[in-house]
């Protein structure tokens, strides 16, 4: 069968993703002289970004003088228990400081300070008030900055709407991607020197998410389909506060920022549990041992009425309230009708971002493919084994940059274009079109949405906020039994407009990344940050010194060990600046206690 035909366009730099990491490559990408199209599933301004309400995590040290991007540096590491990319790491500490102020230049709005700085407030696990906001929602407003500087940058293109779903490859190098319009159905091909993946993450093979629909993980699934290795997957974030009633509502974000701005987390007894699970950081601590904190009292019964905590900033006042927390004040009257100025809100742990993902060159961002960059969300390596909340905002300024700066720069020197291999092209419309395609008469076909549920309880269930080898095992074999399923899925309709078409594809890339995540849980057999082991529930020193990678062979995806490159000296002393750091409690791995230099006083 010859290819269907399908549509060309033809730019530089193609980069997947709209949300803050696509935009900022794009931007990078456009400014280096390159021509740069990005390409979202939705519209553009609509992105997970929005999610990160409470703010940007910067050294600014705007409220508290003894911050510096040393300090960052500490918190970062220790929140990800020390299998971070070190190199990452000291790169976004230092470097996000100038792309907050270059926000502020682009025309971001922030609070203030009474004499007129950038206002920072506290957040988990983060030794000083570090995070630069707008109210609770700075995700939201560092999209509309970037999105207004985007549209004024000249060479770029957006097109909205379309999916894609495929990396095209000559040899080894990545040279584009195609996918189709959610519109009409029809069929892209986008010819590209080198593209950008800024896609995010994967939170909807989870019951309970605060990620939107578009959270399906197409670009980790694309890039490992591309050849590209997934590192650190076993690490799944569950904030700790997301809405748990009313039904609808459940997994909705409640942004950390209630507690960052003196919000108290009480049980069903009405005691600060927090007291008691981390005495030093309290209600601040970092979300892994929040969201487990809370899970442990409502298993011990002492949840709320629907199996949350309590979360009361009433003490605050109605005007504090209303100023700093304007979404959230909105969020819960409009839908469940709550007065967070008089009550406390109902909240629990709910998926919210992946610290895994694809793995990248901490300078370039560049993947193990030729011509194929990672930034953002579906990138791993930052974050170890626990994200810091805050981190993800910068995260995106900082290696968005990066990575567009980067692919501009491989666009120009090795990234000729070359022509779209067709047999790639047909291979890949047969298979969209292949649920499209009635069955014999006897078999009707799987229903994608079934596919999506069964996964989710699976994946709930079984690789949850705590997991064993027999869980994990479970969700292995219903991940592989429903891949089997996955490719007799059928929909009735046509292209047009066809969300039960749309959700094949979803499945069939979440079903890739749930396996990654499994694989790479049942390989760690300890409880580090967010992968909490119920059979091995003590970190291993052995296994704090590698980081897990899956990979594909041939059909098979396999998951191995990858050693940590060690810490040098000049950033192991930097450990010591972090207000929580305590050497008898440093992360088990390549650095041992007594090779660390007494802790510095809170004031250097
Ligand atoms: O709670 C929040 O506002 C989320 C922030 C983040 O994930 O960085």
């Amino acid at each position: 069968m010859a290819a269907e035909s399908y549509t060309t366009h033809e730019c530089d730099v193609l980069v997947v993703g709209a949300g803050g990491a696509g935009m900022r490559a794009a931007i990078a990408a456009a400014q280096a002289g390159c021509s740069t199209i990005v390409v979202t599933k939705s519209l553009l301004g609509k992105a997970h970004t929005v999610m990160a309400e409470g703010g940007i995590a910067a050294g600014l040290g705007n409220v508290d003088a003894q911050d510096s991007w040393e300090v960052h540096f500490a918190d970062t590491m220790l929140g990800g228990q020390l299998l971070n990319n070190w190199r990452m790491v000291e790169l976004y500490a230092h470097e996000v400081v100038d792309r907050v102020y270059e926000l502020e230049r682009w025309g971001g709005l922030f609070d203030r300070t009474d004499d007129g700085r950038i206002m920072q407030r506290a957040f988990g696990a983060h030794s000083w008030r570090r995070l630069a906001h707008v109210g609770d929602r700075t995700g939201l407003e560092l999209i509309r900055t970037c999105q207004d500087r985007l549209v004024h940058t000249a060479r770029t293109e957006c097109y909205m709407e379309y999916t894609l779903t495929r990396l095209l490859k000559d040899g080894d190098r990545v040279v584009g991607a195609m996918g189709y319009n959610r519109n009409d159905g029809r069929f892209v091909v986008i010819k590209a020197g080198a593209v950008v993946l800024g896609s995010g993450g994967w939170g909807r093979m989870y019951r309970y998410t605060s990620n939107s629909w578009e959270g399906t993980g197409d670009g980790a699934a694309m890039a490992y389909d591309a050849g590209a290795e997934l590192l650190d997957m076993e690490f799944v974030q569950f904030h700790p506060t997301g809405m748990v009633w009313p039904p609808g509502a459940r997994g909705i974000l409640v942004t950390e920022a209630v507690r960052g701005e003196g919000g108290l987390l009480y049980n069903s007894e009405h005691k600060r549990f927090m007291l008691e699970y981390d005495p030093v950081k309290k209600e601040l601590s970092s979300r892994d041992v929040v969201a487990r904190s809370i899970y442990k009292e409502v298993k011990a019964g002492r949840g709320s009425p629907h199996g949350g905590a309590l979360l009361d900033i009433t003490h605050r006042g109605a005007d504090y309230i209303k100023k700093k927390l304007p979404s959230m004040y909105e969020q819960f009257h409009a839908l469940a009708s709550v007065d967070i100025t008089r009550e406390a809100m109902e909240v629990g742990p709910t998926i919210h971002y992946t610290m895994g993902g694809v793995r990248v060159d901490a300078e370039t961002a560049a993947t193990t493919v030729p011509g194929l960059y990672a930034a953002g969300e579906v990138a791993g390596g930052l974050h170890g084994a626990n994200r810091l909340g805050g981190n993800s905002l910068g995260d995106i300024l900082v290696f968005g940059r990066r990575a567009g700066v980067a692919a501009a720069e491989f666009a120009r020197t090795a990234g000729t274009r070359r022509p779209v291999i067709e047999h790639e092209v047909e291979e890949e419309q047969r298979a969209l079109l292949a649920p499209l395609q009635s069955g014999n008469g006897n078999a009707p076909g799987e229903n994608p949405y079934h596919l999506h549920e069964a996964l989710q309880a699976a994946m709930q269930d079984d690789a949850g906020i705590g997991r064993s080898e027999e869980s994990l095992h479970r969700a292995l074999a219903a991940i592989l039994e429903l891949r089997e399923r996955s490719r007799s899925m059928r929909v009735s309709g046509g292209r047009v407009l066809n969300p039960g078409w749309h959700t094949c594809r979803d499945v069939t890339f979440m079903l890739t990344v749930s396996e990654a995540i499994v694989r790479s849980a049942i390989q760690r057999c300890e409880s580090r940050g967010s992968q909490w082991r119920f059979d091995h529930l003590e970190q291993d020193e052995e296994q704090g010194k590698v980081n897990y990678v899956a990979r594909r062979d041939g059909d098979t995806m396999t998951v191995g060990p990858v050693p940590l490159a060690p810490l040098p000296a000049h950033l192991v002393s930097l450990l010591t600046r972090s207000r929580f750091y305590d050497p008898a409690k440093l992360p088990k791995g390549h650095l041992r206690p007594e090779a660390m230099p007494a802790a510095a006083k809170e004031s250097t």
